[in-house]
């Protein structure tokens, strides 16, 4: 199959193609590069030939041929909302659906959007499935909701979107991000050897190694058309619900005499288990190959084989927010996120 995979040059995006083009896939990219300079390790020797352009600069000619569209490309966290909520508006919400109107007039039969468990917003009774509903407390939250609504609508005999809602990513990538708890609680450990939380870590946090995340897009790609139509599958496994307190004690034991200390707030607004039971059982081929433990222990593998320092470790390239603030402060961007020619 074509198919066209924006943010390629992401930590997910960095990921996907490989395993497209091992499959047989014919793969293209798009990313604007905002993270361009963050490089951790070199991971692959097959990526894709990616077009260096803003996903809201696509245009019908990029689609020509395309026959299926995995979207990844947005501000892809709250706090870079926060930074700016109308350019999230403008990206996530905005951009997204005009990158399905143009991908559905093009032709393009299959689009798979990157959407998140933040939809769930706050703490409810039980694990919230597919059918709950959604509470979105941040304005990146609240772009995946209007994506979801205004993209499902598009849907028809010839155009199946697909909304795939990920748990929080863990894992390496040469895309590295370090704002992400699991990876953000491991070098932690690696370069301070303490995890000194604010919190008393109770709240719940749904966590997916990266390579699942590009495993359940690979099989939602290559799943009959009529699995997949219309459907919002919670990307994960119901036993990586864990409670932050216990993500940190998993990386403790994993990154030996690192010192652990927890706080007494338990204000968080972001607190949800999840189930993963719908993927599991419809989406063929696809299950976990990954856990907190597993994902940890790669970390510590990597870190020690690059001998990760701690400027490696804060370095602005791994840190979406911490990047997206230094472009802006050098004016390399404008007030809309373009590239300044100047
Ligand atoms: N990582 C997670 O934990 C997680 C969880 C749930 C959902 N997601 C979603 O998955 C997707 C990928 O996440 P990620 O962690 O790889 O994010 P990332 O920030 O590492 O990658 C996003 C990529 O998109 C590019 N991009 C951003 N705006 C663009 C624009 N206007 N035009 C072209 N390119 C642009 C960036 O340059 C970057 O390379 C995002 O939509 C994110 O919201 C991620």
């Amino acid at each position: 199959m074509k198919i066209l995979v924006t943010g390629t040059e992401g930590y997910l995006g960095s990921l996907l193609p490989p395993l497209f083009i091992e499959r047989g896939h014919e793969v293209t990219g798009v990313d604007t590069g905002f993270y361009k300079v963050g490089w951790l390790y070199n991971g692959t020797e097959v990526t894709a030939k990616t077009l260096n352009k803003d996903i809201r600069n696509i245009t019908p000619k990029d689609l020509q041929g395309i026959e299926a569209v995995v979207h990844m490309a947005e501000l892809s966290n709250d706090p870079t909302g926060q930074l700016a909520p109308n350019i999230t508006y403008d990206i996530n919400h905005h951009g997204s659906v005009r990158l399905a109107t143009l991908a559905k007039e093009a032709g393009v039969r299959r689009f798979v959007y990157m959407s998140s468990c933040s939809v769930y917003g706050v703490a409810t009774e039980g694990d919230v499935t597919e059918e709950s509903p959604v509470n979105p407390q941040t304005a990146y939250a609240e772009c995946k909701t209007l994506v979801e609504r205004d993209v499902m609508l598009l849907a028809d005999d010839n155009f199946s979107p697909t909304f795939m809602r990920n748990a929080t990513a863990f894992g390496a990538s040469p895309r590295m991000r370090f704002d992400i708890v699991l990876n953000n609680l491991a070098g932690l450990a690696w370069t301070t050897k303490e995890i000194k939380m604010i919190s008393d870590g109770t709240p719940w946090r749904p966590l997916v190694h990266a390579l699942d995340i590009c495993k359940a897009i690979v099989c939602t790609i290559e799943a009959p058309r009529d699995i997949v139509h219309k459907q919002i599958f919670n990307v994960g496994d119901t036993a990586n619900n864990y409670r932050v307190k216990e993500i940190a004690e998993i990386i403790a034991e994993v990154f030996v005499g690192c010192q652990l200390s927890f706080g007494e707030n338990g204000a968080d607004n972001r607190s949800y288990r999840v189930s993963f039971e719908k993927i599991n059982t419809m989406l063929p081929g696809f299950k976990c190959d990954w856990n907190a433990q597993l994902g940890a222990q790669q970390l510590f593998n990597l870190f020690n084989q690059i001998d990760m320092t701690e400027d490696t470790f804060l370095f602005r390239g791994f840190t979406r927010l911490k990047q997206l603030e230094y472009l802006i402060r050098t004016q390399q961007i404008d007030q809309d996120f373009f590239w300044n020619k100047k």
